[in-house]
């Protein structure tokens, strides 16, 4: 039987330069999609997955990120005082149990794979998980769980694959896998934003990775590319040649990519429109637009 996956990183460090200048001095993932901020989505995700322990890569100017997750004595006694327990009870699912968190500064931004590396000290010897909150995925059985669910099976790494249009394939790291039917596939190796010709497949890695600690060996010997960022596809790449290897779990469900202001905007909507206080309103607002 596999260790189970129970830490998660959640690589929250970037400067987030395609949202400035709010981001100058609002960290990314506080962000609003309707009433909830970017990471309160992923968080949700991890521990419907079964993670029990939350590691933060963060860097300067990150104080709200972890503000968020603390506990509020003046709002929550307000809140309790006016009788509101609605509220109440929103605001106290924000906080998480003392000891489950953890926070680790990346100083300079070199890359998503420097970023993990960052917390090698606190995973120790077992599987992990990273998230990225950029990717905010609605599907009705967290991503992540059905991830662990088929890591348990078969060891090695493993990463989340989605199809994506020829054209954007260069926006992504592409993966080449030794076969392409199925959810799970093994994958033969992997590239970090290929030319459309030279692009292995059209799946592309989401945010969302099953890794083990020898990655961390791997990425301390990763060069940096020409922007002097260390990427996590490179680290992985090399391990395909080893075993058990590593797979790709093509997920069904809605992606959203926050990190740019149109997913971020397409997601906002999109979950406006569930929620019943605004459904018609919105629908009413959105159909009132001309749009030819
Ligand atoms: P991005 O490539 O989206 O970079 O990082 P970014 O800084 O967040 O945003 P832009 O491109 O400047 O607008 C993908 C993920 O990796 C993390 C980011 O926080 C984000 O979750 N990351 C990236 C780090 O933690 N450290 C880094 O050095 C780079």
């Amino acid at each position: 039987m596999m260790t189970k996956v129970k830490k998660a990183i959640f690589p929250v460090a970037g400067l987030g330069t395609r949202f400035l200048p709010a981001t100058k001095s609002i960290p990314k993932e506080i962000m609003t999609l309707v009433d909830r901020p970017l990471i309160q989505y992923t968080l949700d995700e991890a521990r419907t997955s079964g993670i029990e322990e939350f590691i933060f890569v963060t860097s300067r100017g990150k104080g709200a990120l972890e503000d968020y997750f603390d506990h509020s004595p003046i709002l929550e006694n307000h809140l309790r005082e006016k009788g509101n327990p609605d509220l109440l009870s929103i605001v106290q699912e924000t906080t998480l149990d003392s000891g489950t968190i953890a926070y680790v500064r990346q100083h300079y931004p070199k890359g998503l794979g420097h970023a993990i590396w960052c917390a090698r000290h606190l995973i120790g010897d077992e599987p992990f998980a990273v998230i990225l909150t950029d990717d905010v995925i609605i599907s009705e059985e967290p991503v992540l769980g059905q991830m662990i669910a088929a890591y348990e099976h078969l060891g090695g790494a493993m990463v989340g694959l989605s199809r994506v249009s020829w054209d954007k394939v260069s926006n992504y790291g592409i993966v080449e896998p030794e076969t392409s039917e199925g959810k799970v596939l093994r994958l033969k190796g992997m590239v970090e934003k290929p030319a459309r010709e030279q692009a292995p497949s059209d799946l592309a890695i989401i945010g969302r990775y099953i890794l083990t600690p020898r990655i961390f060996d791997v990425l301390a010997k990763t060069q940096p590319d020409t922007k002097g960022e260390i990427q996590i596809t490179e680290a992985i790449a090399s391990e395909t040649s080893t075993s058990p290897g590593v797979f790709g779990f093509v997920f069904e469900g809605q992606r959203f990519d926050c990190g740019s202001k149109l997913g971020f905007l397409q997601a906002g909507i999109s979950l406006a429109l569930e929620r019943p206080e605004l459904k018609d309103n919105l629908q009413e607002f959105l159909k009132s637009l001309d749009l030819t």
